[in-house]
């Protein structure tokens, strides 16, 4: 079994495991388990994890979460928070948080602030959220149709990763690739390992390890910058101009779609700006080819850039890009004159 361990506050395990096994990894003896699951899960799964869940001496109660952006919202957060609430439970329980994005941003996000923080364990069962979203303890509500407005950083205390869960369904499998390309741009190695894996299928069939290295990639960087204030940021390679697209889009644009868009129009601003040699652009490029369709479909970027004032991670007025640039991926600030020649 593979193990991964992030240092950073509460100290993250990441087990690739059958959720099954979770009493042999976390201590749930005499304590209180939440189930918060989504409603994609299959009914088998969730009967069976009680049953486990009991067998280790837990007394466990499940709440079935509906499932997409309509869950991450201060009412659904609320009405949790009174499950946990009438159910009695107290700082020394647990949240098991099983789905996709949406369920453990929002569940995470319940576990953050449900009496001052309370121990909680990630069960991705998409390849978006298992890539990247199940570690780091970034916790999200969308608030007045604005994503991700609120949150905290409260970290997991595990992760599971159990390759039986994960969503192979073309759609929902696919929407994880761009996730693994961003870390493929990020670091050097697992890109050349992209490129010798060079499909969706062999994808498929290297999971757990590419699970494994993706995770890696992100723990090292929270390990050193939990609070994303520095590194961390690498990992927003692509996001700027994708986060600009799903909002101009209403959200009709999904986050991989956007993503596989937002690295490709990025690698293009750094070409523009210098900051990115020909050769290495064409790098990203065919690793784009490789795994991902309709990346060059870019809008027009001019009328973006009012979304793109909005983003979090602007300083004194500049809007903040993670840009693959020729010595790796650098966080670049430009103000609105600047992005406007660039895209001209
Ligand atoms: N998904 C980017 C981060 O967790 O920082």
């Amino acid at each position: 079994m593979k193990v991964l361990t992030v240092n950073c506050t509460n100290k993250t395990v990441v087990y690739f495991n059958s959720v099954f096994n979770l009493p042999s990894v976390i201590d749930i003896k005499g304590k209180k388990v939440a189930i918060f699951i989504s409603k994609k899960v299959n009914e088998d799964v969730l009967h069976t994890l009680i049953s486990s869940l009991e067998d280790g001496g837990a007394n466990v109660f499940s709440y079935r979460t509906g499932d997409g952006e309509i869950i991450k919202t201060i009412e659904k957060v609320s009405l949790f928070s009174s499950f946990l609430s009438i159910n009695g439970f107290n700082r020394d329980d647990i949240i098991v948080n099983i789905g996709g994005g949406t369920v453990c941003d929002s569940g995470a996000f319940a576990a953050s602030i449900y009496m001052r923080g309370i121990t909680y364990v990630n069960v991705p069962t998409t390849l978006l959220c298992a890539a990247d979203a199940c570690l780091g303890g970034k916790t999200a509500i969308d608030v007045g149709g604005v994503k991700n407005l609120w949150g905290t950083f409260w970290q997991p205390s595990a992760v599971i990763i159990d390759c039986n869960l994960i969503d192979k369904s073309e759609n929902t499998f696919n929407n994880g690739i761009s996730e693994i390309v961003k870390y493929g741009v990020i670091d050097k190695n697992f890109g050349e390992k992209l490129k010798a894996i060079a499909s969706i299928d062999q994808i498929k069939s290297n999971l757990e390890q590419v699970i494994y290295d993706c995770l890696k990639i992100k723990g090292e960087l929270v390990e050193i910058d939990e609070f994303d204030r520095a590194q961390r940021r690498f990992l927003n390679l692509g996001h700027t101009v994708a986060h600009a697209i799903e909002s101009a889009s209403g959200y009709q644009t999904g986050h991989a779609q956007a993503v596989a868009i937002g690295i490709y129009a990025e690698s293009l601003i750094s070409l523009k700006a210098g900051l990115l040699c020909e050769s290495k652009y064409s790098e990203i490029i065919s690793m784009l080819n490789l795994f991902i369709k309709d990346y060059a479909k870019i809008p027009n970027l001019l009328p973006l850039i009012s979304y793109m004032k909005g983003d979090k991670k602007n300083l004194s007025g500049k809007i903040a890009f993670s840009l693959p640039c020729n010595d790796g991926v650098n966080v670049v600030y430009f103000t609105q004159k600047q992005l406007e020649d660039l895209f001209k």
